[in-house]
């Protein structure tokens, strides 16, 4: 089995294993989607994204283990700055870096590239390996939603947490910086 993470952009015949890694139990509880999803809808979000959506994959050689998709807002002026996230990896790939090497990846295209300083996202109060890998990234909490989500036959709070760009952050070297 390869343990070699690879991250790149989401392409729209990636549909079939985005529609497979979001079918999983884990996923649909940890996220906001609904069981049983269609695959075709996967194939229309990916063929036609919004305007400011960057979508990132996590690959072990050629299977794509993992997502990431990071909303941004390029025609709202004042909320330019800041992105919004979701991920989610295969069930049967939790614990191996994929879910890290993803977040590892939005953080510097949102820091370095994009030029977001703020990066917000919603995790159900009691997923705590979420929790763990965002607060590792340097989200912190905000508050609570209380009875955000319906899920499993019972509401579920959930944590705003962000984090805010450190200072000087755009300023460090890139690995893709050209000599
Ligand atoms: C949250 C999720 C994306 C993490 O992905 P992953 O590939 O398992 O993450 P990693 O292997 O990179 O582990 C990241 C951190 O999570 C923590 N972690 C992993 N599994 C854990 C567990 N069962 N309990 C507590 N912490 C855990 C580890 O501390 C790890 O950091 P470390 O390696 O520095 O110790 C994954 O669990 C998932 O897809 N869950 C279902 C969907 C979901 O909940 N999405 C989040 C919506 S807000």
């Amino acid at each position: 089995m390869p343990d070699t993470i690879t991250v790149r952009h989401t392409e729209p015949s990636d549909f079939e294993a985005l529609h497979k890694v979001l079918s999983q139990p884990r996923a649909i509880w940890g996220t906001a989607q609904l069981p049983y999803p269609s695959a075709e809808s996967w194939r229309k979000r990916l063929a036609e994204p919004p305007p400011g959506f960057y979508s990132l994959v996590a690959c072990a050689g050629d299977e794509v283990v993992g997502q990431l998709g990071l909303h941004t807002a390029p025609n709202s002026p004042r909320r330019r700055h800041a992105g919004s996230i979701g991920m989610a990896v295969r069930d049967d790939w939790h614990g191996k870096g994929a879910g890290s090497a993803l977040m590892r990846a939005a953080v510097d295209l949102a820091d370095r590239w994009l030029n977001l300083t703020r990066l917000e996202l919603e995790v159900y109060t009691d997923n705590a390996p979420a929790i763990r890998l965002y607060e590792k990234f340097g989200f912190v909490r905000e508050g609570v939603h209380k009875q955000y989500t319906f899920r499993d036959g019972r509401f579920v709070d959930a944590y705003a947490m962000a984090r805010l760009r450190p200072e000087g952050t755009e300023l460090l070297h890139s690995d893709m910086t050209v000599a």
